[in-house]
């Protein structure tokens, strides 16, 4: 822990393992309490006393709590005078440890949406709850079956009779459900409640945040060198610029262009972090060698790996150029470490083989620095307004690394692309135009691998037919197409067919995610 994180009320959340035990400290953020997550086989009696917590909090976890030798807090936890939260697994090994029981399976596990209904004494870790029906999402195989003394039950769903039960005197409050998850809709209001009990100020704002994660940048690289690859989109770019704050002139950037980007995209981007942010950055336009390597590829997949695989290389490149670098700095966010974890202990399926920088830390025997891997993407939104990125460019529709090559199924050419960009532009500035950008996820054009006859004046025209794109989704998993007016659509279309040479039909493009994908390649 740190000196800032010190002058800060601590919450201290102990991890069993659960897969959304992130979602807990994004939920205390939330509420401005400063947490930190330590699993719990790190956590003893030492490190209870330096990190002083003024309240802790039991993850859940895949074991089961009969089992011999499944994972335990010390019992130093329960001394500590402060209160303590168990959820889920959380909450078995609590009453465990206090003199209760807990029962493997026999027919009471409950997974996904159950219904708690109130005891009748009520306490204040449930104010505000029960105004109506109180849905709670449940995932558990064992449960409690006999109460630790002094606990007493505030709450009972069909297959829980303990899904609430607390010790008001030591302020021990265990819950059988996820509170931190969306599908417990109230229940930040229980983590409020619980903070609120034990006196926090809610002294942890997003500029603490900021101060915290550059005194960390700053202890990992030391006087080393450090290297990004700045796509222009959002994440890239806060890395990049809270890096530059941490250790100014030892971070280089490198924005490869593959000659996919949008119109004007390339410009913009390199323009804004020359001048506002004066930020060391090699501007590599290697337009003629993806393009040329692309020739003839019509393959999804082939094309993802040789974008994939030439970017590599002309990053290695620049980076050897100045000299090498001890450090690769990346945007990843936390929804993308939990993806590269499987949720059933295998490997996953690869639907598209996405496009990073994967193997390069090895291939040049680099660190990473990953500042932004604890946070979703609306809290690295609200950082990068705190660094003073404008608005206009913290909502930036995504922008995929491969760029335009995924939105050109069939044959990539230089003059496909060309339509594509302007039509695309078209498209953009329509949505703009009605003041929709900022309720759509993501919009663009894909220009198809068919021509279609029209007429225009009295003349026939052989022309390429596009698709408009335009989905909602709260993070990419999901998504479901926007319901333009016809109106709008029609517009849209006219506009594109007038101004853009080499268009002569638009078709909108009403599939969800699943069961198909946002790109289209
Ligand atoms: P899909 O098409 O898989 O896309 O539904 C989900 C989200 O991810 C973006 N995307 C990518 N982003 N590299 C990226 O950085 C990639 O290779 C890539 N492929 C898709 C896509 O634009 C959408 O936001």
């Amino acid at each position: 822990m740190t000196e800032i994180a010190h002058e800060h009320d601590r919450l201290l959340i102990i991890d069993f393992g659960s897969q959304v035990t992130q979602l807990i400290a994004r939920r205390l953020r939330e509420l401005n309490v400063y947490c930190e997550i330590h699993p719990f086989n790190l956590v003893d009696d030492a490190f209870l006393d330096s990190f002083a917590p003024k309240a802790v909090i039991l993850s859940g976890g895949p074991a089961s709590v009969p089992d011999e030798g499944s994972p335990r807090p010390p019992m130093k936890v329960f001394e500590l005078g402060v209160p303590v939260l168990g959820i889920c697994y959380g909450q078995q090994v609590m009453m465990q440890m206090l003199g209760g029981k807990v029962l493997r399976g026999q027919g009471t596990a409950e997974f996904g949406r159950a219904y708690v209904t109130p005891a009748e004494a009520r306490i204040d870790l449930l104010n505000g709850w029960f105004l109506d029906r109180e849905q709670v999402w449940m995932s558990h195989g064992d449960h409690v079956s006999e109460l630790a003394p002094g606990f007493t039950v505030y709450g009972t769903s069909p297959n829980a009779p303990y899904a609430i039960t607390a010790d008001l005197d030591r302020r021990f409050y265990a819950v059988q459900f996820h509170p931190e998850v969306h599908h417990t809709p109230n229940g930040r209001t229980l983590f409020e409640n619980f903070i609120r009990d034990a006196g926090f100020t809610g002294d942890w704002t997003m500029g603490a945040y900021r101060e915290e994660a550059i005194r960390l940048i700053r202890e990992q690289v030391g006087d080393g060198k450090v290297i990004c690859a700045l796509s222009g989109g959002v994440d890239s770019s806060v890395a990049a610029i809270l890096i530059h704050e941490a250790i100014g002139e030892q971070l280089t950037c490198v924005f490869v262009d593959h000659g996919l980007m949008r119109k004007n995209e390339a410009e913009e981007v390199v323009g804004m972090f020359r001048e506002h942010y004066n930020l060391p950055l090699i501007h590599a336009d290697e337009a003629d060698l993806f393009l040329g390597r692309l020739e003839g590829v019509s393959d999804p997949e082939t094309k993802r790996k040789i974008i994939g695989g030439l970017f590599i290389d002309v990053f290695e490149k620049h980076a050897q150029e100045i000299g090498g670098a001890d450090f690769l700095a990346q945007g990843t966010l936390y929804p993308d470490v939990i993806e590269s974890v499987s949720f059933s202990g295998g490997p996953s399926v690869t639907i598209k083989s996405h496009h990073n920088v994967g193997g390069l830390p090895e291939r040049m025997n680099m660190q990473l620095v990953e500042p932004l891997r604890e946070l979703f993407k609306d809290e690295v939104r609200a950082l990068g307004r705190e660094l003073g990125l404008p608005d206009s460019f913290i909502g930036r529709h995504p922008f995929p690394g491969p760029g335009l090559a995924i939105r050109c199924p069939g044959e990539i050419t230089r003059a496909k692309l060309d339509i594509l960009r302007e039509a695309d532009a078209v498209y953009i500035d329509q949505i703009r135009r009605h003041g929709l950008y900022d309720e759509i996820w993501q919009a663009f054009v894909a220009i198809l691998p068919v021509r279609t006859v029209g007429v225009m004046g009295d003349g026939r025209t052989y022309d390429y037919a596009c698709a408009l794109r335009a989905v909602t989704s709260v993070d990419g998993m999901t998504a479901d197409y926007y319901p333009f007016s016809h109106d709008f659509l029609g517009e849209t279309a006219t506009r594109i067919i007038n101004e853009v040479p080499g268009i002569n039909r638009v078709t909108y493009d009403i599939t969800s995610k699943p069961p198909g994908t946002i790109e289209w390649e």
